[in-house]
């Protein structure tokens, strides 16, 4: 069965593209089919794609919004994922996609677009795991993630406010769940919601306090240190994985693909294994 997992949190800048991006890339390399799907309108992650023209239209959902928005009866667009690297594909975003809340705020069932979009497409079962990155908000290109998601990896850094904001994101995402049901009144959003320390650094005492806080919290599946090699990935478009610098291997095997093999591990078992 294919797992469906989102990366979502209200907070801007916490990681959730560059963590979604390269546990896809993680979960390919260890011989999955993935599918990313980017849903939010700002592109991110759909960049390191790198896509001519005419696979930004193959592979826009974008198109798909406003084509249910201009006529919700019309059949779906056809989509059709691109090759980013062996094993892993991906679904684009038209930057221009930041207003479908407004186009489509009557129309019932909305949230579930994407999930009819690919089975209209015979994609469910073409991939091992599909992995959302999302916009920070919860808005309704997200909910199409949380609708379909097994699981909701949601990014935390070290703050001197504490675990404040998974609170805030538990209960967000619980009142969400809460108001989004289907027709027999059962929930379309019952994801598995987990978080993961990102950006934790070396040396402060705010990161030492934090893991202190963090330690035996079972919300916790994995933790992730601020580390150079995430930006440099970023900036040449490819996952650390890919990245050729025997520099970081040590890092990269010893530090971070462990952290990914525990998410992994649990989006399978649903149990946190630290
Ligand atoms: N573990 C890490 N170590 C170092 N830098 C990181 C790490 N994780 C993310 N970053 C960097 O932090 C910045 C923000 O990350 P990213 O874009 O993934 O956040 P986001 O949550 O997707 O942001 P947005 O809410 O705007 O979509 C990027 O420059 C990224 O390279
Ligand atoms: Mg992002």
């Amino acid at each position: 069965m294919t797992k469906v997992i989102a990366f979502s949190a209200t907070k801007g800048g916490v990681g959730k593209t560059t963590l979604a991006f390269n546990f896809g890339a993680y979960l390919a390399k260890t011989s999955n089919k993935v599918l990313l799907i980017d849903l939010d309108h700002q592109a991110s992650m759909s960049s390191n794609f790198s896509l001519n023209d005419e696979e930004l239209e193959k592979t826009d959902i974008g198109k798909v919004f406003k084509s249910v928005a201009k006529d919700p009866s019309s059949k779906l667009p056809t989509v059709e994922p691109v090759e980013v690297t062996d094993n892993l594909f991906g679904l684009s975003i038209s930057q221009s996609t930041d207003n479908i809340d407004s186009l489509m705020r009557d129309l019932p069932y909305a949230c579930t677009t994407v999930y009819r979009l690919l089975k209209d497409n015979q994609l469910l079962d073409r991939f091992d795991y599909i992995v959302c990155d999302t916009h920070p908000d919860l808005l309704l290109a997200t909910q199409n993630a949380l609708t379909m998601a097994n699981v909701v990896f949601s990014p935390v850094e070290p703050s001197r406010y504490g675990l404040d904001s998974v609170i805030s994101m538990q209960n967000d995402y619980e009142k969400l769940s809460n108001r989004i049901l289907s027709p027999d009144g059962s929930r379309l959003i019952d994801g598995k919601l987990a978080f993961i320390a990102n950006k934790v650094k070396f040396n402060t005492t705010i990161s030492h306090l934090f893991m202190d806080s963090i330690k035996d919290d079972e919300r916790f599946v994995s933790l992730f240190h601020e580390r150079e090699l995430f930006n440099q990935a970023t900036l040449d478009k490819k996952s650390v994985f890919d990245l050729n610098n025997p520099k970081v291997e040590k890092i990269i095997t010893n530090e971070i693909s462990p952290q990914f093999e525990l998410m992994k591990k649990y989006v399978i078992s649903g149990r946190v294994d630290k």
